[in-house]
């Protein structure tokens, strides 16, 4: 099997959620307990993804850094790149050409939810295929996003960005395994009318060679992209819900990292030390007990 590298992008202006980003990337704005980028992070690890690449803009990129270093208290590597302008998320791709190499990827938008049942197993399986996957969730306001619609025979046929008029009501989310291929597409690309690279437009180049697998994120599933304050606050609450009804944690990295093997537990010693007196502390000192 090839090796599969992660991108996050966490870049963008996040213009709204003025004012509180015209200082701070909202990627390191909490979601309930934690800054935004660790659900992100989340899902590329629990893929069993090891080697990432955090891309966002020369302001931001060092907040990201103080906060995960090159990534060895999680026992993953992180590497660091810079966005200097927003041109698109399949930009992205273009940005860490010399990082992917002849890898396959996984590329990751900063600011999406995904929670579910079984949401492991699926990013395990799906990160194994030879073939590029995106990820379909039904929404009420398909205007807002990627939109796939099918032929007749349920067959996906077409991917329209931010359609007037939706064919159908399931979105493409931000989460995007692709093979290598994809950083060739990226850099063939005209920016759209709005003046970026289009990740919808990568997409189209595999639907059209009949390349691209979509996996439907049933109903049981949350998926919320978190740029606007409603949605923020929707996520926020959703993950307060869970996290103290069941007392379990929404994107815990550490616990995933023990989970895997990544890290043992005399590593997590160190790291609960250095989180004081926080709730977040106080849940990995109760995992690391339970072991
Ligand atoms: C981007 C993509 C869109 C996708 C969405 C998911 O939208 O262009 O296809 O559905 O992310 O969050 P944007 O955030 O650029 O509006």
């Amino acid at each position: 099997m090839k090796t599969r590298k992660g991108i996050l992008l966490a870049g963008g202006s996040g213009s709204r959620l003025h004012p509180v980003t015209k200082i701070i990337s909202k990627q390191i704005l909490p979601l309930y307990d934690k800054p935004m980028i660790y659900y992100s992070l989340s899902v590329l690890m629990m893929a069993g993804i090891r080697d990432i690449m955090i891309i966002s803009t020369p302001r931001d990129i060092k907040f990201f850094e103080n906060l995960f270093g090159k990534g060895k208290d999680l026992g993953i590597s992180i590497s660091y790149a810079i966005q200097k302008r927003p041109k698109g998320i399949a930009q992205a791709l273009i940005i860490a050409d010399d990082f992917i190499g002849k890898s396959q990827i996984a590329l990751m938008l900063g600011d999406n939810f995904f929670y579910g049942n079984n949401l492991e197993q699926i990013l395990i399986s799906t990160s194994k295929k030879n073939i590029s996957t995106i990820f379909a969730y039904e929404v009420k306001d398909p205007t807002r996003y990627g939109i796939i619609s099918c032929d007749k025979s349920g067959i996906p046929n077409k991917i329209l960005e931010k359609p007037k008029k939706p064919k159908s009501n399931f979105a493409v989310t931000g989460l995007y395994f692709f093979e290598n291929i994809a950083i060739k597409v990226a850099k063939s690309l005209a920016p759209s009318k709005r003046g970026e690279l289009e990740i919808t437009d990568v997409n189209k180049f595999f639907l059209k060679q009949k390349k691209l697998n979509v996996e439907y994120l049933s109903r049981g599933f949350a998926w919320l992209d978190t740029g606007t304050f409603e949605s923020f606050f929707e996520a926020s609450q959703l993950i307060k819900t869970i996290e103290n009804r069941q007392g379990i944690k929404i994107g815990c990295l550490e616990e995933i990292s023990l989970n895997k093997g990544w890290i043992k537990n005399s590593d997590l010693k160190s790291i609960i030390k250095s989180l004081g007196k926080s709730t977040y502390a106080d849940y990995l000192k109760k995992i690391n007990n339970k072991r």
